[in-house]
């Protein structure tokens, strides 16, 4: 492809010189497992996000089964969240052996709606995951109004989310887990697999700590079984140099998407809103459209990527067959009508005029 979803051999390049370097020391060091750059990492992603504790594991679909762990889900308990999301949020739930309830979306944001949460709670609820999907924060106010009415754990799905806040504030730290991806085209992504959880409660870290490490506080010594989900120290010698540029980079992902925004501006394509009180990192850049397969066709046609997050709402995936499902609205046209083009922080603008004339022409 011509113009990629993201760029991420560009992305190297440009730091190519500083990893290079910091990778052969890493391993010359030979500390692998928990070592220096995990816990240097962990306390540079807590004083970014201004939280208490940040701890690294294996993935984000590892730090939202460890943050439901934290937040003290268990069998039989009922989890409300989102089916526009990727299938890990409520796999996750399913670990712990509660059962997700997938409720709708808002047709703007694309992100949970807080009156469809107050809707479906049940004296069997305990927590709610919002995700913040594409890089823009669900409406926290709300969604923390309902926590607290109802004594419910939030945990927040940040995987597409590191940087974005809310009214100033960053998600990962509004509930009692905050859960990250740093999958490598995640907009802080390694090379590899890699995950965290954040959390300002001690002892949701403490369990946090054990979980993903065996089940142990001391070595050779197991409370519980948990299991083996922690950060690669190589991992996070590249994420602590990329953190460094984070700002930066999601300021350029919103720079391309007022771009995209301008140049389609009064097409029959609904382009994101970008409100005020929030700052969406654009992990993703969507729009909504009719014809949206013959539209997709013809962008990859010239040579330029595109795609569908998410063609399956979770509600309508076979895995989830059995879970009593309502229909969701929302959520159902949205899968039907979503595409989107590429967003990285490297992208010109001259690339985004490109993207804009196949979407155009389409
Ligand atoms: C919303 C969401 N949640 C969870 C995950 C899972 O993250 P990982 O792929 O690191 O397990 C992803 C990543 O694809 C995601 O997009």
């Amino acid at each position: 492809m011509t113009i990629p979803m993201v760029d991420l051999k560009g992305q190297y390049e440009t730091l190519k010189t500083e990893i290079d370097a910091a990778i052969i020391q890493a391993l010359g060091e030979t500390r692998y497992i928990l070592g220096p750059n995990v816990q240097a990492f962990e306390k540079e992603c807590a004083e970014y996000l201004n939280v208490k504790h940040a701890l690294g594991c294996a993935n984000g679909t590892d730090a939202l089964h460890l943050g439901l762990l934290a937040a003290g889900i268990k069998p039989g308990d009922e989890v409300i969240t989102t089916a526009f999301t990727f299938i890990a949020t409520a796999e996750a739930v399913r670990y712990v052996g509660a059962t997700p309830v997938f409720v709708d979306i808002l047709p703007d944001s694309l992100n949970i709606d807080p009156d469809a949460i107050r809707s479906a709670i049940t004296d069997k609820t305990r927590a709610i995951i919002p995700v913040h999907l594409f890089g823009q924060a669900a409406d926290m106010d709300e969604i923390v109004a309902i926590a607290e009415e109802y004594n419910l754990a939030i945990v927040e799905d940040c995987a597409q989310s590191v940087g974005s806040s809310y009214k100033g504030r960053k998600t990962g730290t509004f509930g009692i887990a905050g859960t990250f991806s740093f999958f490598p085209s995640k907009n802080l992504g390694c090379y590899g697999d890699g995950g965290m959880v954040t959390t300002n409660s001690d002892a949701a870290a403490d369990t946090v700590r054990i979980y993903r490490n065996h089940g142990s506080s001391k070595q050779y010594h197991h409370d519980v079984i948990g299991f083996n989900s922690r950060l690669d120290e190589l991992q996070a010698v590249i994420l602590r140099i990329k953190l460094k540029y984070i700002d930066e980079y999601n300021s350029n992902r919103l720079r391309v998407a007022q771009t995209y925004n301008r140049l389609l501006e009064g097409s029959r394509f609904e382009t994101p809103a970008i409100p005020d009180d929030r700052d969406h990192i654009f992990h993703q850049y969507t729009l909504l459209c009719d014809g949206r397969d013959a539209v997709r066709e013809s962008v990859l046609s010239k040579d330029i990527s595109c795609a569908i997050y998410y063609p399956v709402p979770l509600h309508q995936q076979k895995a989830f067959t059995g879970t009593e499902q309502a229909t969701l609205p929302v959520t159902e046209e949205v899968s039907l009508r979503c595409l989107s083009f590429p967003v990285f922080p490297e992208m010109s603008e001259s690339q985004v005029e490109t993207v804009c004339e196949a979407i155009l022409s389409a």
